[in-house]
């Protein structure tokens, strides 16, 4: 078996048992019936072979969910390695804008493994831009993209995806953004990976869905957290090592739709604001950095060799400095 397999078969166990359960555990056991359905509410499984099984057996869709730094992605890439040893496709809707495993920060990406490599090389099948690191002020855009991935790899016929999610859990905002998401996506499973009581009021919220199984897990005691500057670190390096080899293109504004705003002029705030720079269904080709614009034209550095696939602009609410260094610019500015 994999490394991967004994990470998560090693995750220590926590004490959220009955006799020191959170007030939703506590409810679990008083209330009649509430939440019969089901069992794992109760406690956090230690096993995870039996939800590999439903992977591998009968597929699904599994939303992660918990703060952030609790083990999501990492859990998610083992339940990879893990299906693909399987000889099953698997595909990983990468939905966290800032801290994305595989794409770039500001996107949403859908990546598909295929069984036949070892390891399995990611492949990103299709890409959304939201132009932002996190959902907060842009629900709706998040909302949809995720949708339109996961449309897409039920498309493609991958039977088993698996959905990461941001850390944004907690307060009213969150909790409504995450269970108009579940309605959204309608996910099999809810992996809820929680230390303590933070993720009772959505679990709560979910625990009579007759269509989805929540399973509590552990969240490892090895887990690191990392800081905001240590984030914002490692969003610099993914976009300097996506911004090389740039070529400059210049884009006639009558060639192309615009998907929301346009900015009218470029001073020095909006110089390497980003730009999704997608085909004519929406999807990400590639993302450039604002450089210029005349009343007909917008010129954009991109990676992307050539645009003659660019159909749809979008503009995004990050500009980049050279060095990769962020700046929140609001729409309101432009
Ligand atoms: N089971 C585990 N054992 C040891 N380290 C882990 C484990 N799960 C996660 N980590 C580490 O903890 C950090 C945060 O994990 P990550 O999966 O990125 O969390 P999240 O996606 O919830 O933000 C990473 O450095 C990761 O390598
Ligand atoms: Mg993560």
């Amino acid at each position: 078996m994999s490394v991967g397999a004994n990470l998560v078969f090693a995750l220590p166990r926590v004490p959220l048992g009955r006799s020191q359960g959170s007030p939703l555990q506590r409810r679990t056991q008083t209330t009649e019936n509430c939440y019969k359905k089901d069992d794992s509410l109760e406690k956090p499984v230690h096993d995870f072979r039996f939800l590999l099984q439903t992977m591998t057996e009968q597929g699904g869709k599994f939303l992660v969910l918990g703060r952030t730094d609790v083990g999501k992605s990492t859990l998610l890439q083992n339940f990879v390695r893990l299906v693909t040893a399987h000889k099953k496709s698997v595909a990983v809707l990468d939905a966290d804008l800032g801290q994305s495993t595989h794409g770039l920060p500001t996107t949403l990406n859908l990546i598909r493994f295929s069984p036949d490599t070892e390891p399995p090389e990611p492949e990103c099948v299709a890409r959304i831009f939201v132009g932002a690191t996190s959902p907060v002020g842009h629900l709706l855009p998040t909302l949809v993209g995720c949708r339109r991935l996961l449309d897409r790899a039920q498309q493609l016929g991958i039977p088993v995806t698996l959905i990461d999610t941001t850390g944004l859990v907690e307060g009213p905002l969150a909790v409504e953004f995450k269970l108009h998401k579940i309605d959204l996506l309608q996910p099999t499973h809810l992996l809820a990976l929680a230390r303590a009581h933070e993720l009772d009021p959505l679990l709560r919220a979910c625990a009579r869905r007759a269509d989805l199984h929540i399973c509590r897990l552990p969240v490892a005691t090895a887990v690191r957290e990392r800081s905001a500057e240590e984030r914002r670190a490692n969003r610099q390096e993914k976009y300097q090592r996506y911004f090389t080899n740039l070529v400059r293109h210049r884009l006639r504004l009558d060639r192309v739709g615009i998907w929301g705003r346009v900015p009218q002029r470029v001073d020095r705030n909006l110089a390497g604001l980003l730009i999704g720079l997608n085909d004519e269904q929406g999807f990400c080709l590639g993302v450039g950095l604002l450089q210029n614009r005349t009343s007909d034209t917008i010129e954009v550095l991109t990676p992307l060799v050539t645009v003659k696939e660019v159909k749809l602009l979008r503009f995004g609410s990050v500009a980049l400095d050279r060095d990769g260094t962020e700046h929140l610019v609001s729409p309101r500015e432009w």
